[in-house]
């Protein structure tokens, strides 16, 4: 395989660092030597044409690290943070892409990866063992990477940080997203009632009553209206901002506010400050959850993948695909996202192109 035209030099490695992953430039005849591959190649901020597919090297598997060939790499709202300059800055060039399903080269085993440092929107990941879990027969592809990484940080958000009982009532913000769509079926799944979800469009909230919510609320309505006046015992939440704020204000005496994500994107990110004197005013409580903390934790990143896979598996827990696009229209699928066009899950098919 050749660069593509207009290439100044081949791209010669993508491995982990000690950001996202990076892809260092070399000499073009590197790519044949080592075997290449297709990657979707950040190089510089902007908008969604800064992704180009080019040929790449073959990443090189550390010790610990397996070498996967990647069925589909996911689209997460980090990816598009991080593309804009939003977030932070991944040393460039660099290949985005934090969660992939496919099969492991070593053993053929069928896994889905969490790739911490990226590098997920090529035909080949240099995955790392700890952060790979074996995807069941039963269970395809799609929906594995599906209710993984996201599924993962909306089970850790509601039970792990949020302590969510039966019969409590929760909301879920942003809620026909892609972890707020498997937010909105586990806490049924776990008994929570009411569930309501908050999102922005007459459609989105169609898509969560189709979900199972009881209730779907345009973002910051009151959900005490829905609640009999009482609020509500849990809520999930990634929005930040004045939406957050109208959340604590529905959170019901000893509820809780569990924050996993903002809008990096508004000047303050969407951060918003809880006092102490707030929290015992009304005696509830906020916590915070981030899904890196259960992948450095093998025991509970199988135990609730386990989970995750039995939900889908008795058919509680179903990942909804918005769409699937090709290698080189994954910056189509970036500007879908950040138009907030999409519902559920997004994924590359690495394979193809066109
Ligand atoms: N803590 C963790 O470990 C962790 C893990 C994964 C993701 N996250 C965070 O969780 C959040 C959701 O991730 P996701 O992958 O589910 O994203 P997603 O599928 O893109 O969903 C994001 C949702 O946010 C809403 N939204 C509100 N303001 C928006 C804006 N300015 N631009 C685009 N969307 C906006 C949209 O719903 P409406 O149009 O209905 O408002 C959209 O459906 C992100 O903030 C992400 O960084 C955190």
């Amino acid at each position: 395989m050749g660069c593509a035209a207009g290439e100044p030099a081949a791209l010669r490695d993508v491995t982990e660092g000690g950001g996202i992953a990076r892809a260092t430039t070399g000499p073009e005849d590197a790519v044949t030597a080592s075997g290449g591959m297709r990657a979707a190649v950040m190089r510089r901020v902007g908008g969604p044409e800064v992704l180009a597919v080019a040929d790449v090297p073959l990443p090189g598997a550390a010790d610990g690290q397996s070498l996967v060939d990647v069925t589909y790499a996911g689209i997460n709202f980090d990816d598009i943070e991080r593309r804009a300059g939003d977030g932070p800055t991944p040393e460039l060039p660099a290949v985005l892409g934090v969660d992939v399903v496919g099969r492991r080269r070593r053993d053929g085993r069928r896994v889905v990866v969490l790739m911490r440092h990226g590098g997920g929107y090529a035909q080949v990941a240099a995955a790392t063992d700890a952060h790979s879990v074996e995807v069941p027969d039963d269970i395809s592809d799609e929906q594995a990477i599906g209710v993984f990484e996201q599924g993962a940080t909306a089970y850790g958000a509601l039970t792990l940080a949020g302590r969510v009982r039966p019969g409590e009532s929760v909301v879920v913000s942003a809620a026909a997203g892609g972890v707020g769509h498997l937010a909105v079926q586990l806490a049924v799944a776990l008994g929570a009632r009411p569930v309501i979800g908050i999102a922005s469009t007459e459609a989105k909230r169609a898509f969560v009553r189709d979900l199972g919510a009881d209730h779907a609320l345009e973002p910051g309505a009151d959900v005490r209206d829905v609640t009999g006046g009482r609020g509500v015992d849990l809520v999930i939440d990634a929005t930040g901002g004045d939406s957050t704020r109208a959340l604590l204000g529905g959170v019901a005496l000893f509820g809780r506010l569990v924050s996993y994500g903002w809008r990096a994107a508004t000047p303050d990110r969407g951060v918003v400050t809880v006092s102490t004197e707030d929290l015992t005013d009304r005696s509830i409580g906020c916590a915070g959850f981030w899904m890196r903390h259960v992948v450095d934790d093998r025991p509970v990143l199988e135990a609730i993948t386990d989970e995750l896979f039995g939900y889908a598996r008795k058919g509680l827990l179903h990942a909804h695909i918005d769409r699937i696009v090709p290698l080189d229209r994954v910056g189509e699928a970036h500007a879908a996202i950040a138009d907030r066009r999409t519902t559920g899950k997004v994924l590359v098919d690495v394979r193809r192109e066109g």
